[in-house]
């Protein structure tokens, strides 16, 4: 077994803890980082399944307490119905304040337990184990909880940052394909906005080699999302660089109705359209966007959607991330180079239309 630890310094410092054979021992990892004797494991029913016991009984072994709530798999768990159940079930074991929640899954869960967290007795500890690999480049680390609302992903939210990730790179060998093709639009990402090891380490590989090098690309991806949250961690400047691709991408998902076109892949579509103008523009360096495009093909993100870059203007001014009166977007001028470009929001549609 061998692992790598990445430290994290926000309000929190926490440690995420990237290897393989983790999950047999939660329990020993866990005492390094609280004073908890009762742990409250939340995780889907996909997930249990597969790591559920092996998970528990760990924590169990090391001498704790712990009780386990599943829930549903998929997007639509993510709900206030399902966090009300969450608070039934900590209220019905009785869990104080000293106690400690767990979540065990993709990033579903990890979003839902960290809300949970940070608002149950207004607030106790929380430890990540996120078994996808979106959560373990990504939503795990950072801090960033939430539900989402009828009215939209991701309305009601608190940051919270954990005391410990643990990643377990032995997870992705049971995740489906298309999971970790999903994954890949955001390790495809840190590549463009910060490194250019790694996205010329991804330009050597195909999605079949993903497995194989997982260690390596997790803790790169770690290794970028914690420079940008210690910098920014509330999301006020620097954090909204791995905004990039994210606001074509959420119009995207939006026009097919979050159904016909899953996260990574519009965030894939939305990062070579804005290259793609941003190189017409000279605002990147010739030849980027082709660069970009052959890489997603590697990871069969390279995909085609219907609407135009034009159609999806104004669904792109309805982004949280707006501001009123204007809007930023990330652009790359180079892999591993990006900065935001704050415009009003008149010149925006201007701006994608030429
Ligand atoms: P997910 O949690 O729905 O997991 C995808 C599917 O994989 C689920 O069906 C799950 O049961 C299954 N699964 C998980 N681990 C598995 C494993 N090891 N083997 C087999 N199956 C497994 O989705 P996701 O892509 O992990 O996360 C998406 C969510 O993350 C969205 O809600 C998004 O808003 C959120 N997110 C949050 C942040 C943040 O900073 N907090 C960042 C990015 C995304
Ligand atoms: N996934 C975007 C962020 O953490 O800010």
């Amino acid at each position: 077994m061998e692992h790598t630890r990445i430290t994290v310094k926000a309000s929190g410092t926490y440690e995420v803890i990237v290897g393989n054979g983790l999950l047999e021992k939660t329990g020993e990892y866990i005492r390094e980082v609280t004073k908890a004797e009762t742990f409250a494991v939340i995780t889907d029913d996909t997930v249990d399944l597969l790591y559920g016991e092996t998970v528990c009984r760990s924590i169990s072994e090391a001498g704790f307490t712990v009780y386990k709530f599943v829930f549903p798999h998929g997007e639509a768990s993510k709900c206030s119905d399902t966090l009300l159940k969450i608070y039934s079930f900590l209220c019905s074991n009785h869990i104080s304040r000293t106690d400690c929640l767990i979540a065990l899954g993709g990033g579903v869960v990890g979003d839902i337990t960290g809300y949970a967290a940070a608002t149950f007795l207004r607030g106790l500890d929380f430890i990540q184990i996120p078994t996808t690999l979106l959560a373990q480049v990504d939503s795990s680390v950072g801090g960033k909880t939430a539900i989402d609302l009828p009215e939209g992903k991701n309305l009601v939210g608190a940051f919270k940052q954990p005391k410990l990730v643990l990643c377990d790179t032995d997870t992705l060998n049971t995740l489906p394909e298309e999971f970790l093709i999903d994954g890949m639009g955001e390790v495809v990402k840190y590549g463009m906005i910060k490194s250019e090891p790694l996205f010329k380490l991804l330009e050597t590989r195909t999605i079949d080699d993903i497995r194989e090098i997982s260690a390596e690309v997790i803790e790169k991806c770690v290794s970028i999302k914690r420079d940008v949250v210690e910098a920014d961690e509330f999301d006020k400047g620097e954090r909204m660089l791995l905004n990039f691709g994210h606001t074509l991408g959420h119009s995207i998902e939006q026009y097919y109705n979050y159904t016909g076109i899953t996260h990574g892949k519009a965030v894939a579509v939305g990062m070579r359209m804005i290259t793609d103008i941003a190189e017409r523009r000279n605002l990147a360096e010739a030849g980027l966007c082709s660069r970009l495009e052959n890489c997603l093909e590697k990871y069969k993100l390279n995909v085609q959607v219907e609407p135009a870059i034009c159609e999806l203007a104004d669904a792109c001014l309805n982004d949280k991330k707006r501001e009123s009166g204007s809007i930023s977007i990330i652009i790359c001028s180079g892999t591993g180079k990006s900065s935001a470009v704050k415009m009003p929001v008149g010149e925006f549609i201007d701006f994608l239309n030429k």
